[in-house]
């Protein structure tokens, strides 16, 4: 279906085309219907590209083309239904929406809303979306129906059948069913039409210095996030490789070079590799290099099966007395002895894998076996061990955790060694994006990035989740060394007092606030923040002139302040050399991030730090 707006943007690429026989760009887009950002109108070529309207082949400026139409249908929006209390049915149709046949089935008569109210969120129905109904009087349990109830009140809610009673049901967790001994279904729910063109322009109400636009289309609610090598291995806070590569298409283009500056396990340099960019990843964890490396370098998957199966026969022979069991601080803690011995020969069998790279990969699912064998709660991103009764039963099945992950691996290179583009590179470099790590000064195209939410300890401590795997793997000379990492990473270490020179309003505010009931937590904000903004003036020396930086930032909550990190580091950003261009607004709806963590370091104690994140867009100048 196309929206007003929709058809107005393609009757212009349509117009355009006729005129210069190519298609106009997506700054020209911007420009002529006045939008906030390309990130709209990426959006816009995006939405008609995915309703077949044009061709999908680039996704880059200019490479648009129109195709011919599909076999469209008009349908009539009857008016509003309450996705909350019900509201009287009123049929007037007011306007249509065009939608393509593929979308809505050959069959049927369909007609659609406007959606008012909240309590079908959880099914991705928001307030103001548009929902095409298919006309039918009957309903399966659990689905999404136009029920009429009571005298001619009209309501959308999920219909389950329960003795003898119907229950209208919400989904919105803070809401109650409605139960009724009749219910009049007009029909099931068979396409949501997300209005975002209302919400992409939406500011804040506030009077503040930058704007921020709340975009549901960032949100990716639902979709498939571990294709690829993306499923390889947890990281915290990983990128939705859709929000990577949406900014990847937005702000660069084929055979550009980019880089992420806080790379972690690599998830935008992976889509960088599928798309066509060239990639630098920076990162200062040296499980997420390895990681990163592992996940971004194609091998070939039938030599990776044949030395993966050799190494399930070679490791059931390896005896106890042949292998080293390794010597690092606190092991007896975290495994029991039993899989200290099984770990120690898996890795014997994988290190006498002779090439390097499948050796590598391999490791990665004995990376994540270490894990899961561990004594530690899976489920956290800071090392807690299991305890009592559960701790007494803990009885992994090494071999069999590792064939899981490994199988699970190997199948996601397939796809990477299929679609990864061949003649695109990938360079991993160990180091502190603070300082110079030897990348030339205006060389790069593009930087995509999502730093930490703060200092590792009481945010999420990146070295600590990877402390065991590292000590495993050989990451370090010494696997004690494995222990220091967040004391290196961006807030490590809390400046000694709160004196700086760093100019942002923000930042002065949030800290003055968190320094009156806690000194030594503003201090851990300050020092993440200096440690930022020295990143921040790095990034600006590799970007060429005029290309595109864009962080994705979690506005983290201490000590019930609200940093409002994308408005520090526009601020930051702008005396650095940068024009803040965007910052758009998304849901985390993944389980990706820690929405609940212990910010105040103590274990069980629960805070809510962030469930939206920002996308700040700099230019640099
Ligand atoms: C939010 S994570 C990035 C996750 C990544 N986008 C992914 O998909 O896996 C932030 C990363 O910043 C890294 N980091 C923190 N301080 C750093 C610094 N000074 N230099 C380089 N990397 C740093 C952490 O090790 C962590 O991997």
């Amino acid at each position: 279906m196309l929206t007003k707006k929709q058809t107005q943007v393609l009757d212009f690429i349509k117009l355009y085309m006729a005129k210069h026989s190519y298609a106009p760009s997506l700054d020209e887009i911007k420009k002529k219907f006045k939008l906030a950002s390309v990130s709209t109108a990426h959006y816009y070529i995006s939405k008609l590209q995915d309703a077949g309207f044009l061709n999908k082949e680039h996704n880059q400026p200019r490479a648009v083309s129109t195709v011919k139409a599909k076999q469209t249908v008009e349908i009539p929006i009857l008016g509003a239904i309450a996705a909350g209390q019900p509201i009287e049915a009123i049929e007037i149709p007011d306007e249509t929406i065009t939608i393509t046949r593929d979308e809505i089935g050959k069959q049927g008569k369909h007609y659609a809303l406007r959606v008012q109210g909240s309590s079908m969120i959880d099914e991705g129905i928001f307030d103001g979306d548009i929902v095409v109904i298919r006309k039918q009087e009957v309903a399966e349990n659990g689905q999404t129906v136009v029920a009429v109830i009571d005298d001619n009140q009209a309501t959308l809610k999920k219909l389950y059948r329960e003795n003898g009673k119907f229950r209208l049901q919400p989904a919105n967790p803070t809401l109650f069913p409605i139960y009724r001994d009749e219910v009049e279904v007009r029909g099931v729910v068979v396409k949501i039409i997300r209005n975002l063109e209302s919400q992409l322009d939406q500011g804040q109400s506030r009077d503040e210095k930058y704007v921020r636009k709340i975009d549901y289309s960032w949100d990716y609610r639902g979709e498939k996030t571990k294709s690829h090598t993306h499923g390889i291995h947890t990281y915290p806070a990983m990128f939705i490789p859709q929000v990577g590569r949406r900014l990847l298409e937005t702000y660069s283009k084929e055979g550009d070079t980019i880089c992420d500056i806080f790379c972690g396990s690599g998830s935008a340099l992976v889509e960088s590799r599928l798309i066509g960019r060239n990639a630098y990843g920076i990162d200062l964890n040296p499980l997420a290099i390895f990681l990163a490396k592992a996940k971004t370098t194609p091998i070939n998957p039938q030599k990776l099966t044949k030395e993966y199966l050799a190494l399930l026969d070679r490791v059931g022979k390896i005896k106890d007395n042949e292998i080293k069991r390794p010597d690092f601080k606190n092991i007896d803690f975290w495994f029991k002895d039993k899989v200290i011995v099984k770990l120690a020969k898996l890795k014997k069998a994988i290190r006498e894998i002779k090439d390097e790279t499948i050796q590598n990969f391999l490791m990665v699912a004995f990376s994540e076996t270490v894990r899961y064998s561990s004594n530690t709660k899976t489920g956290e991103f800071k090392l807690v061990r299991v305890k009592g009764d559960k701790l007494e039963k803990h009885d992994p099945d090494v071999i069999g955790i590792f064939r899981k992950h490994a199988e699970k691996n190997i199948a996601g290179m397939t796809d990477f060694y299929k679609d990864a583009k061949k003649d695109s590179w990938t360079k991993i470099i160990y180091g502190d994006s603070s300082k110079d790590n030897g990348i030339k000064a205006n060389s790069i195209d593009c930087i995509i990035t999502s730093p930490p939410y703060g200092d590792s300890r009481t945010t999420v401590a990146y070295g600590q989740f990877s402390r065991l795997s590292a000590q495993w793997i050989d990451v370090f000379d010494d696997p004690n060394d494995a222990s220091g990492v967040d004391n290196d990473l961006l807030g490590g270490r809390a400046t000694k007092d709160l004196a700086h020179k760093l100019s942002s309003d923000y930042l002065k505010e949030s800290l003055e606030k968190i320094a009156k009931q806690d000194e030594a937590r503003a201090k851990d904000v300050l020092s993440f923040n200096l440690g930022l903004n020295e990143c921040l003036k790095q990034a600006h020396r590799i970007l060429k002139p005029k290309k595109y930086f864009c962080l994705v930032v979690g506005n983290r909550l201490v000590k019930q302040v609200r940093i409002s990190t994308d408005f520090i580091i526009a601020e930051l950003a702008e005396k650095i050399g940068f024009t803040c261009e965007d910052i758009i607004v998304r849901n985390i709806p993944g389980k990706r991030m820690p929405i609940k963590n212990s910010p105040t370091n103590i274990v069980g104690a629960l805070e809510e730090t962030m469930n939206k994140e920002s996308i700040v867009v700099l230019r640099k100048n």
